[in-house]
């Protein structure tokens, strides 16, 4: 077992493993956030049901923390990994033929991106500040307002867009690959898993886009 997750493909399986943790997260997230582009009180309405079931939002964040710890720390030991054998290649083959983990080079700049993007974004909205509302007489935290702070600040809706047109690169990318690391990527169904992944990110990322863009130019609460 421990042979198996030090090697480098059991370092991948882990990271396919800990990646489809998040991206069940984030596409539940995502839909679950669109209530904001319907109402206000819907939306807080929502958040106040997820936070007051406190089994369940233990057991996310805990999924969530181990997964992110796992994903980097691999992410960290592949890149390292990938690294020392780029070099070893190339002193063997001084005009060396083209990086082979180009985009897995990638994946480490977006992925090291998305992990800031997480760290502040749980500071702005998790940890932000609190306001209180009343929705159907019931008195729940305002996540709705803070939202609308928030996405009226252009520097902030810049820095999600850019911040989830990153994550949708990561996940187009990491579709495939967690196919290729539980060995399901036949070549017969090469083009429909790209596919997929594609469509996947471009669902996961232009839903959650459409939110700022959304609160941005709807200016003011309830409009
Ligand atoms: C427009 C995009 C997004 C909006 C408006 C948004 C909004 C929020 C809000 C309001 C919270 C606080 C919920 C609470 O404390 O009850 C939250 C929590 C969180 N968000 Fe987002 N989010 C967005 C995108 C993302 C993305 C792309 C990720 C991950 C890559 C993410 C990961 C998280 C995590 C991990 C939490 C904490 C969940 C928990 O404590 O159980 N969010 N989000």
């Amino acid at each position: 077992m421990i042979k198996f997750i030090s090697s480098s493909v059991g370092k991948k399986y882990l990271m396919g493993l800990s990646g489809l943790v998040w991206a069940g997260f984030i596409f539940v997230h995502m839909l679950g956030n669109m209530t904001i582009l319907i109402s206000p009180d819907l939306y807080n309405a929502y958040g106040h049901a997820i936070v007051s079931n406190k089994p369940l939002l233990f057991a996310t964040e805990a999924a969530l923390l181990g997964a992110l710890f796992v994903h980097v720390i691999c992410a960290v030991l592949l890149t390292k990994g990938n690294q020392e054998a780029r070099k070893s290649r190339y002193a063997a083959t001084p005009n060396g033929a083209k990086a082979p983990a180009f985009a897995s080079q990638w994946m480490a700049v977006h992925g090291s991106i998305i992990l800031i993007f997480i760290i502040s974004h749980l500071l702005t909205f998790k940890y932000g500040n609190y306001y209180e509302t009343t929705v159907n007489g019931v008195n729940m935290r305002d996540l709705a307002r803070l939202i609308y702070e928030n996405f009226q600040l252009p520097q902030v809706v810049g820095w999600y867009v850019i911040s989830l047109i990153l994550l949708g690169f990561h996940l187009t990318h990491g579709v495939r690959s967690i196919f290729q690391s539980f060995g399901l990527l036949h070549p017969a169904y090469q083009p429909v898993i790209q596919k997929l992944g594609v469509v996947y990110a471009v669902v996961v990322a232009g839903g959650f886009i459409s939110q700022p863009i959304f609160v941005f130019f709807a200016k003011s609460l309830g409009s």
